[in-house]
C-alpha cells in the first residue's frame, strides 16, 4: 500500500514538472537518439580507445548516457568554462577547469550539451588542439544553428532544434531543471 502511493505521489509530482514547461524531447526518444550516436561513435573508432571531454555542468547527464552507450574503450575527462547567466550570453567563455587527462595522441570527443552560438566549442576546441590529440570530434546533445556565430559543425548530434531555451537532462536556466529527466522548452514565466 505505502509503494502505491509513493508510486502515485511520484507520478503526480512528474507531471506538475512536466506541466511548468512544454515537452519537446522525452526521455526515451533521448535514450534511442544517444545509443544510436553511441554506435556510430563505436563504429567510427573500432578498435581504438576514445576520451570523452565533457563541458560541465550542462553535459555531464548526456556524457554519462553516452559513455554508457559506447562499445570501443572509453575514458572520460570533464572541463568547466564560465558560464550563461540566464537566457542571455555575454559573448565571453572562460576556462574555470582544465583536463586532468593528457589527451596528446589519444582520440577525443568534446562533449556539450547545446551548441548554440559556437563560441564555447569554438574556444574548447583551439585550446584542445593545442595538446595534440590523435583526432578530435564534437558531440552535442543539441544544435541550435539559427543562433551560430562562429562557423562550427558537431559531428555527432542528436537533435537539432529551432532557437528556444531548453532545460532538462542536464541543461538548466539559473542551475535550475537540470534533474528534469526529458528535454522541455523553458516556461517563459520563468525566464526574466
Ligand atoms: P554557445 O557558446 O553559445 O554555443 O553556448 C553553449 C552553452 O550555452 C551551452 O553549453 C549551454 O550551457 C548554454 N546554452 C545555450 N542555449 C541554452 C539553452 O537553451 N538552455 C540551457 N543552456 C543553454
Amino acid at each position: 500500500m505505502r509503494i502505491f502511493l509513493a508510486d502515485i505521489r511520484g507520478r503526480m509530482a512528474e507531471s506538475m514538472k512536466e506541466s511548468e514547461h512544454e515537452m519537446l524531447f522525452r526521455r526515451e526518444e533521448i535514450a534511442a537518439r544517444v545509443a544510436e550516436i553511441g554506435a556510430q561513435i563505436s563504429h567510427d573508432f573500432a578498435g581504438e580507445s576514445v576520451l570523452l571531454v565533457g563541458v560541465l555542468k550542462g553535459a555531464a547527464v548526456f556524457l554519462a548516457d553516452l559513455a554508457r552507450s559506447i562499445s570501443v574503450e572509453t575514458t572520460f575527462d570533464f572541463v568547466a568554462i564560465s558560464s550563461y547567466k540566464g537566457v542571455k550570453t555575454t559573448g565571453a567563455v572562460r576556462l574555470i577547469k582544465d583536463l586532468d587527462t593528457p589527451i596528446g595522441g589519444r582520440n577525443v570527443i568534446l562533449v556539450e550539451d547545446i551548441l548554440d552560438t559556437g563560441l564555447t566549442v569554438v574556444f574548447l576546441r583551439k585550446l584542445l588542439l593545442q595538446h595534440k590529440p590523435k583526432s578530435l570530434k564534437i558531440a552535442a546533445c543539441l544544435d541550435k544553428p539559427a543562433r551560430r556565430l562562429e562557423k562550427i559543425d558537431a559531428d555527432y548530434v542528436a537533435f537539432s532544434i529551432p532557437n528556444h531555451f531548453v532545460v532538462g537532462y542536464g541543461m538548466d536556466y539559473q542551475e535550475r531543471f537540470r534533474n528534469l529527466p526529458d528535454i522541455c522548452i523553458l516556461n517563459s514565466e520563468e525566464a526574466i
